[in-house]
Order: structure tokens, then C-alpha cells, then sequence
């Protein structure tokens, strides 16, 4: 595909070490801080010493339960973790901050903090996942989720000439972006000001003033760069909460970073998921029955619902449609979305099981795809706003040489190579929030852009220019965007793949604003046209809004809105030691109108390889014993490295969906995570007739 387009105008200052980051930011003396952490995942705290640490050299302070203020309950639906630290003396997970330690140095801080002893009582055996009960989630979570039904699956099975039915487990899998999260506070008077690493600076200032009962406008959240979120910095985490809380204590800034182990315990992860699939088909292969049933470990004090299952209900044709989804309450901290939330642990079911399907038919995985393909909605009965998953599938198909392969497994050796090629579908759904970002001309023909929207490596303010560019007719060079402070117009927040929808939108708004009001056109200097107007200076606010729709969900009311897309793979398993190898891979996409091929494209290679991770590396194990994630540190956690990554041709087909929003775009990001975990397991299955169906993928599995 073409990779042209806008390399990103704030990559100098990335790479330069020019941007600043939360934790950079100077504040004259600030104390440092360091949590202290329980090291129990249950029980209450009896007693807490911190004598010791107090006498330690450069501490101003150790702050316990009884120091801090009270903090307001969360607004509903939550948007943060409802177990607020030192609230309490019941400890709801391994890593809970249980005291905060303020000194004159972060090594004078860290130091003390090693110093504090606590003694628990009540603690039992943790619960793990698997040995609790279902509960069905609360309805009230922002992200929602309900079990979903459409015609009797259970007659559809039954009378299927061929059904299969298959559980598939995914792992607990953690963020970890390069950035840990980090806090700045200080407070001027009854306004807090705040420099955070986070996802949104609207939902760190709106949760914030929740729980500090201040109205909205009296908190300053300023975030321009976050380095890496994957969803662990969309909600407000404990540093934000306790920094603010020991400025005000101590009348001091205070600065929190997180340390590597608590980003593993202190901003959320992806659960585990156990999923069972049931599909009955007839004998040229169409789908009589899909049922998807779902439970996802979840912490005690919160139910985080991984909504696995919502893509099962729009992505097949079927006449019965029954999904179920649960949460088990075990001993360890809250979840949270990563990317790809939902349908990237969820996809991995329902591809793997098609896979399974396909092979019992003796039909092709790709044709058995195309034949259950829908007219609408499945599900609703909704039109669709756009689908192009037939042709995600057909193009990817050819560019990979589908035509060649031989159906049989094991059958494609080459050396001592077990050669498998293995095929899934993708899709996610089509979040949508309303957006704002303000558009300024200059008598120099300059134009800035301010939004409250956050850089978290994404590529929005190259975005930003695209769109400002072809608006007006300008260069994109001339743009300059300035973003991530509370005090520009507001951006839901980078998150859900969002935000090319809203905030460009917004965007175009803003610039349409500026050329009405200068009864200008497109293409036409505007300096030249300013100066004819007898102005210095020009400036509209532009805002976009899903207005039809419920905003609660972000989902689209009218239409089945969605993307799509299709993933090849081929592995090399060592027939002796079970290594899997991904020699190559092709993946299409339909996400609507590209707006920066260059960095959509750098989108879909990113989300592959967190795909990869997913499949062949990411899992964060509890220790049954002391209910704990085990590898707090990225020695012990793998990721993918360059090295592993494949012979990658990554694109997208034609796609462009006028009912989404004004710029016909949808979301890029996380699409890129979802089914590349079941392509490859497809292909480990082709290449060695053994089914993978826990994640990731081991070599005790596969030999
Ligand atoms: Mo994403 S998991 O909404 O950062």
C-alpha cells in the first residue's frame, strides 16, 4: 500500500528529548513520593509503623489513612477504580496502596518507604480464577455489555448436520507502555492543578473534581504527551488521587511516579477470559447456531466486564444468535480495557471455532466465511453503514496466495519445517464521542489548533493537520496543534480508536468556520483574505457529536457500525522442538476513509505485533498462593520485539462511511489486535494438526 502521507510534526521533540513528559515537568519544591503497598490480597490492615521511615534522612511526611482527606464516592458509571487507596482498612488486592511516603528526594522517599511495616489481619487463601462463582455485571459500566439473543440456538444446534463446540481461554496480559503513569500536583488556593500521564485529560479533570467535590473549572489537567496508554491510562488510578491529596496535606507539589512493578498492579490490565463457542452449520456450511458464553476474572471490589461476546452477534449470519457474558470476583486488582478490549480476547473464540468448523465441513476457512455472510445486521436487523469484510478477505486472499495451499494439515513440509497457513476475520466495534478543538488564523497566514485532545503516540496532531490541509487548501506545515490542557476545548479522550472521528470532525468544523466567516474559499491565501476582512486575527470553535445517537455506549442507534478486516498467516513450527515461527503475513482492512496513510499504516503494524504478543508471548500469571502477579517487570513479561515480527504487507481496501461522521473515517487502532492470535493458532493447527485453544500459544501445546 502506499505509506505516503504526514510524517508526524511533534516526532522531533519525541526523539530529541525536547517533549516533556508529566514526570518532567519542574516544580519548585516539590517532595518526591513512593507508595507503600500491601503485600496481602486480602484482609484488613492491623497495624501500621511508620516510626522508623519518619526518622529517616530528607522524609517530610508518611501519610496513612488517617491523614489523608476523605475522598467523595466516584460518579456513576464509573470512570476510575471504585477501590480508592487508603480509604479504608480492608485491603482489596496484592499492590494496594496502604501509606505514601513524602521526602526530599525520590531515593530519600523510596528508601523510607522500605522502612514502613504493616501487619494484617484476616487474610485467607486468595480466589483464583476458576474457583469462584459467576455474577452476572453490573449494568451501569460505561463500556456496557449484555447477554444478547435472537432465535432459538439451542433448536439451531440440533438440527445442524454438523456442530462444534470448543472452549478457549485467554491469559491476563499487562500494558505496559515505555511512560509508567505519573502525577504532578500542586494546588493554588481551592484550584488543583495537575500534571498526569493519562489517556484524557476531560476524564482525569471531571473524576478528579468529582472526588475532591470541586466544581470541574477548579481543575487544570495538563498532559501534552503520554508515552503509551493501551487503555492503562484511560481511567483515573491511584497516583492521581494521592498526589493531589498530599499536596493538599502537605502544602507542597508533590510528584508520584509509578515504579515498573506497580504498573502491574496499579492501572489495570487485560483478564483472563474462559470462552465456550458452539456453531451448527449445515452441510454446505451455513450457520444454523452460534452461541458464545463468556467469563472474565474481574477484581473484588469491581466488575469489569471483557465484553467478549458483542462481536458474535453482527459479524455471521445466522438465524440463532445467543451470547452470555459473566465476570468471576477473585483476588487481584481491577481490569481495565487494552487494547484491542473486548473483541481482541473475544475474536480469538469465535475465529478459532470457525477455523474448527471449517475443517469438520472439509470447506475452505475463507469460503466458509464468504457463505455466511449478511445482508444486515444479524442481530438488530440494522442496515450496515459500510461492510467491506468480503473484501478484506478476497483481496488479502489473493495477495497471499490462499489459491496454493493444501487443506490438509501437515501437509506443507518443507525441511523440518511444519508449514501452516491459517486464516481469521477482525472487526470492532465503531465507538464515537463528541469532540471540540478551536481553529486560529494569524496575520502571517499561520493557523494553531487547540483541543484538549492527548498525543499517546497515535499520530493525532498529523491528523490534525491532514485535515486542517485539506479543509482549506493550506499546507499542512502551517498548522500548528496544541494540545492535552483541560483549558482547550475538550476531547473525550484518545481511547476506543476514537478519536480520528471526533476530533477531526471537529476539526473540519472549526476550518469551515474560519473560511464561512471570511466568505473565503478553499485554496484561497489566507493571510491575503484576513487582511481584505481588516482583521489580525480569526478564530472558530468547531464541535462534532454522534447526534442521533445515545451517547452512553457511543454506539450508532440507526446503523450496524463496525470494522472490518482480514488476517493471513503463515507459520513455521520445528517439528522437533515446537517452536513457532510467523514467516509472513497479510492483513486487509476496512476502517472508512484513510485520513494519513503513513500513519494508519504504522496502526495496523503496531496493532499486529500486540496481536503477536497476544498469541506467542503475553501472559501475567497469579501466584495461587500469595495472590499476586508473579513478573512485575518486563524481564519476566514478554512482548514482541522487532526480531519477531514477520514479513508484514498491511493495508487497507477502499472504504468510506458517510453515516460514521462528516469525514467518513472510523477507527484504526485497536482493529489492528483483533484476529491475529486466531490466524496464527489457524495456522499452528494447519501446520500441525494440533488445536490451539489457550493463550498464548506454548511448545507444550503445540509438540
Ligand atoms: Mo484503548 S484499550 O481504549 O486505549
Amino acid at each position: 500500500m502506499t505509506t505516503e502521507g504526514l510524517v508526524r510534526p511533534d516526532g522531533p521533540a519525541k526523539l530529541t528529548g525536547a517533549a516533556r513528559y508529566a514526570a518532567d515537568v519542574p516544580a519548585e519544591s516539590a517532595l518526591a513520593a513512593a507508595l507503600v503497598s500491601a503485600t496481602v490480597p486480602n484482609g484488613r490492615l492491623a497495624e501500621l509503623d511508620a516510626a522508623e521511615a519518619r526518622d529517616c534522612p530528607g522524609v517530610a511526611a508518611v501519610l496513612t489513612r488517617a491523614d489523608l482527606p476523605t475522598l467523595a464516592e466516584l460518579p456513576s458509571p464509573p470512570l476510575g477504580y471504585p477501590a480508592l487507596p487508603l480509604q479504608a482498612e480492608e485491603i482489596h488486592y496484592e499492590g494496594e496502596p496502604i501509606a505514601i511516603v513524602l521526602a526530599e528526594t525520590l531515593e530519600q522517599a523510596q528508601y523510607a518507604a522500605s522502612r514502613v511495616r504493616a501487619t494484617y489481619t484476616g487474610v485467607r487463601e486468595p480466589i483464583a480464577f476458576g474457583e469462584a462463582e459467576d455474577v452476572v455485571p453490573h449494568s451501569g459500566h460505561v463500556l456496557g455489555g449484555t447477554d444478547e439473543e435472537k432465535g432459538d440456538a439451542g433448536a439451531g444446534l440440533a438440527e445442524a448436520h454438523v456442530t462444534v463446540t470448543a472452549t478457549y481461554t485467554t491469559a491476563d496480559r499487562h500494558h505496559s507502555p515505555i511512560e509508567p503513569s505519573a502525577t504532578l500536583a500542586w494546588w493554588e488556593g481551592e484550584q488543583l492543578v495537575l500534571h498526569s500521564s493519562v489517556q484524557s485529560v476531560a476524564v482525569a479533570q471531571q473524576t478528579m473534581a468529582a472526588l475532591f467535590s470541586l466544581p470541574p473549572e477548579h481543575v487544570r489537567v495538563v498532559c501534552p504527551f503520554t508515552g503509551g496508554g493501551f487503555g492503562a491510562k484511560g481511567y483515573v488510578w491511584p497516583h492521581l488521587p494521592l498526589a493531589a491529596a498530599a499536596a493538599k496535606v502537605s502544602g507542597r507539589p508533590v510528584r508520584l511516579v509509578m515504579t515498573r512493578a506497580q504498573m502491574f498492579t496499579l492501572s489495570g490490565h487485560q483478564p483472563a477470559t474462559r470462552q465456550t463457542v458452539s456453531l451448527g452449520a449445515t452441510r454446505d456450511g451455513r450457520l444454523t447456531a452460534l452461541r458464545h458464553d463468556s467469563v472474565n476474572a474481574s477484581g473484588r471490589a469491581v466488575d469489569y466486564l471483557e465484553n467478549t461476546t458483542h462481536s458474535s452477534t453482527w459479524l455471521y449470519a445466522s438465524p440463532a444468535i445467543e451470547t452470555r457474558m459473566r465476570v468471576q470476583r477473585v483476588d487481584r486488582p481491577g481490569p481495565t480495557p487494552m487494547r484491542a478490549p473486548h473483541e481482541g480476547p473475544g475474536m480469538f473464540a469465535l475465529e478459532s471455532a470457525m477455523d474448527e468448523l471449517a475443517y469438520e465441513l472439509g470447506i475452505d476457512p475463507v469460503e466458509l466465511r464468504l457463505r455466511n455472510e449478511p445482508d444486515v445486521d444479524p442481530m438488530t436487523g440494522l442496515p450496515f453503514s459500510s461492510r467491506r469484510l468480503v473484501e478484506c478477505l478476497r483481496e488479502g486472499a489473493e495477495r497471499f496466495g490462499w489459491a496454493e495451499r493444501s487443506p490438509e494439515p501437515r501437509s506443507m513440509r518443507e525441511g523440518n519445517d511444519l508449514v501452516g497457513w491459517g486464516v481469521a476475520a477482525a472487526t470492532m466495534d465503531t465507538f464515537r464521542a463528541p469532540s471540540s478543538a478551536k481553529v486560529r488564523i494569524g496575520a502571517d497566514g499561520r493557523i494553531v489548533v487547540e483541543t484538549g485532545m492527548q498525543e499517546i503516540g497515535t499520530g493525532l496532531p498529523a491528523m490534525v493537520q491532514a485535515v486542517v490541509a485539506e479543509t482549506l487548501g493550506c499546507d499542512p506545515g502551517d498548522v500548528e496543534v496544541r494540545h492535552g490542557d483541560s483549558g482547550f476545548p475538550p476531547h473525550a479522550g484518545t481511547m476506543g480508536s476514537m478519536s480520528a472521528m471526533g476530533l477531526g470532525s471537529a476539526v473540519q468544523a472549526a476550518a469551515r468556520e474560519v473560511l464561512a466567516k471570511l466568505d473565503g474559499r478553499q485554496g484561497q491565501p489566507l493571510a491575503g483574505l484576513l487582511a481584505e476582512s481588516g482583521l489580525t486575527e480569526l478564530e472558530a470553535e468547531g464541535r462534532w457529536s454522534p447526534e442521533e445517537d445515545a451517547l452512553a455506549a457511543g454506539r450508532s442507534a440507526r446503523y450496524s457500525m463496525h470494522t472490518y478486516g482480514a488476517i493471513f498467516a503463515e507459520v513455521r513450527v520445528d517439528a522437533d522442538f515446537g517452536v513457532v515461527r510467523l514467516s509472513r503475513a497479510v492483513t486487509r482492512y476496512a476502517a472508512g476513509r484513510i485520513l494519513n496513510p503513513l500513519a494508519a499504516h504504522s496502526q495496523l503494524t503496531g496493532g499486529f505485533a500486540w496481536g503477536y504478543g497476544q498469541a506467542l508471548l503475553e501472559h501475567s500469571d497469579v501466584d495461587p498462593v500469595l495472590g499476586r502477579f508473579v513478573s512485575k517487570n518486563l524481564a519476566g513479561y514478554l512482548l514482541p520485539a522487532n526480531a519477531d515480527l514477520p514479513d508484514l504487507d498491511a493495508a487497507f481496501v477502499e472504504d468510506d462511511d458517510r453515516f460514521a461522521n462528516p469525514l467518513g473515517a472510523k477507527g484504526i487502532g485497536e482493529l489492528g489486535a483483533v484476529g491475529v492470535a486466531a490466524a496464527i493458532a489457524n495456522a499452528v493447527f494447519h501446520a500441525t494438526g494440533r488445536r490451539v485453544r489457550n493463550l498464548p500459544i506454548r511448545l507444550a501445546t503445540v509438540l
